[in-house]
C-alpha cells in the first residue's frame, strides 16, 4: 500500500464512525433515524452495518477532515469531498444522505453509498471508483458474510443494501449485493471461490427478474449450482421482510428458491396470456426449447408433467413434441 492509500483508508474509517455517530447521537441525525425506523431498520442492524448520516450542510465532513490534517485534494480524489463548482476549495460530497459504508473483503471501508431521505435523484450517490474501490470487484457485505458462506457453502445474491440487511436480520447471513452495477464475471468467480451454490434473490419487479435472467448463465458458467428466489408482487427482499416478516422470508423465499429451469419457465410465462390458445401454444413452444435441452430424462419428465397439468394438455403430446425438438437439435 502506498502512504496515500493508507491515508484514504484512515479517512474512510474515521468518516464512517463520524457519520454513524451523527446519525445516532445528534439532532442532525434525527430525521434520518425516523426514516430508518419507518423502514424497520433496527438499532442492532444500524450498528452491525455501521449505517450513518451525512447532514445536509456543506462543510460537516470538510471540517472533520481539516481538523485531522487530511490533505483535502487527496480527499476529493478519494471521493469524500467535491470541488466547489466556482472558485477554489471543497465541499462535502455526501449531503443529506443516509450513509452505507462499503467494505472490502478485509473489512476496511473503501467507499460510501449515500441514500437520499425519501424520494429524489439520484436515489443512491456512490463514491467514485478509485484505487481502493472497484465496483466490479467488490460485493457488499462479503466481509461479514464469508463465515456463513463457507459454512453453508451457499451464497445469496441481492440487488441492494437494504435487502442484504433485512435478510441478515432474518437469519440469512450469507448474503451479498452488487453495487448498482450488473454482476460481472469477476463477481461470479469471487462467489464460486467460497460457495457451491448461489441463490439469486433479485427484486420481484421486471428489472430485477430480467437482471436475474442475465446473472444466471454467468453464475452457472463458473460451475456454481444456481437457484432463484422468486419474490411475489414485484416486491424486493427488504419490502417482503417488512411486510411479512423474517421467518416467512427465510422459509417461503430463500429456502423455497426454485431451479433455474423452473425460473426460466416462470419468466417466460409472464409474456403470454395462457387463457388464449395462441398464447398457450407460444408459451409451450418456448418452454419446450428449454426442456428439450435438458440432458436428464427424469428432469424433462418432471417439467413436462408440470406443464401438462397446468395447461391441461396431455403429457404424451408434450413428450412427443419435446422428442422431435431434441432430434432436430442433435
Ligand atoms: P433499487 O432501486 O432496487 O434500490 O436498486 P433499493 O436497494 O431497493 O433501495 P431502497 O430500498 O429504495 O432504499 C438496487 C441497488 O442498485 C443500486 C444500489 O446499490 C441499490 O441498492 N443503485 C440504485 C444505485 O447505485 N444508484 C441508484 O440511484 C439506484
Ligand atoms: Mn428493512
Ligand atoms: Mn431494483
Ligand atoms: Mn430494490
Ligand atoms: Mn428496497
Amino acid at each position: 500500500h502506498s502512504p496515500e492509500l493508507d491515508r484514504l483508508l484512515q479517512a474512510y474509517e474515521w468518516s464512517a464512525k463520524f457519520y454513524h455517530y451523527l446519525l445516532k447521537n445528534t439532532e442532525y441525525g434525527k430525521a434520518a433515524m425516523d426514516y430508518l425506523r419507518s423502514r424497520k431498520f433496527s438499532d442492532q442492524m444500524i450498528d452491525q452495518f455501521q449505517i450513518g448520516y451525512a447532514p445536509d450542510r456543506w462543510d460537516t465532513l470538510l471540517q472533520f477532515l481539516e481538523r485531522r490534517n487530511f490533505d483535502l485534494a487527496e480527499m476529493e480524489k478519494g471521493g469524500l469531498l467535491s470541488s466547489r463548482s466556482e472558485g477554489k476549495g471543497y465541499i462535502d460530497r455526501f449531503r443529506g444522505r443516509i450513509i452505507f459504508p462499503i467494505a472490502n473483503r478485509a473489512g476496511k471501508v473503501v467507499a460510501f453509498a449515500g441514500r437520499i431521505l425519501g424520494e429524489g435523484q439520484p436515489k443512491y450517490l456512490n463514491s467514485p471508483e478509485s484505487k481502493l474501490f472497484n465496483k466490479s470487484r467488490i460485493l457488499y457485505n462479503l466481509h461479514q458474510s464469508k463465515a456463513s458462506i463457507r459454512k453453508t457453502r451457499q451464497i445469496v445474491l441481492f440487488e441492494g443494501y437494504g435487502d442484504v440487511i433485512s435478510a441478515w436480520e432474518s437469519g440469512v447471513q450469507n448474503g451479498v449485493a452488487t453495487m448498482g452495477t450488473s454482476l460481472t464475471e469477476n463477481h461470479a468467480s469471487m462467489m464460486k471461490a467460497l460457495a457451491d451454490e448461489a441463490v439469486i434473490a433479485y427484486d420481484g419487479d421486471r428489472a430485477g427478474q430480467a437482471a436475474a435472467m442475465k446473472a444466471l448463465p454467468m453464475l452457472e458458467a463458473t460451475g456454481l449450482r444456481v437457484k432463484v428466489a422468486v419474490l411475489p408482487g414485484g416486491l424486493d427482499p427488504d419490502e417482503f421482510v417488512a411486510q411479512y416478516g423474517g421467518d416467512r422470508f427465510r422459509e417461503q423465499i430463500i429456502e423455497s428458491a426454485v431451479s433455474t429451469v423452473k425460473f426460466k419457465l416462470i419468466y417466460l410465462k409472464k409474456n403470454h396470456i395462457l387463457l388464449e390458445e395462441d398464447g398457450k401454444i407460444a408459451y409451450v413452444k418456448e418452454a419446450l426449447q428449454i426442456i428439450a435441452s435438458l440432458h436428464s430424462s427424469t428432469e424433462r419428465e418432471v417439467y413436462l408433467k408440470e406443464i401438462a397439468s397446468e395447461l391441461e394438455l396431455s403429457y404424451d403430446s408434450l413428450k412427443q413434441d419435446c422428442n422431435l425438438l431434441r432430434a432436430s437439435m442433435q
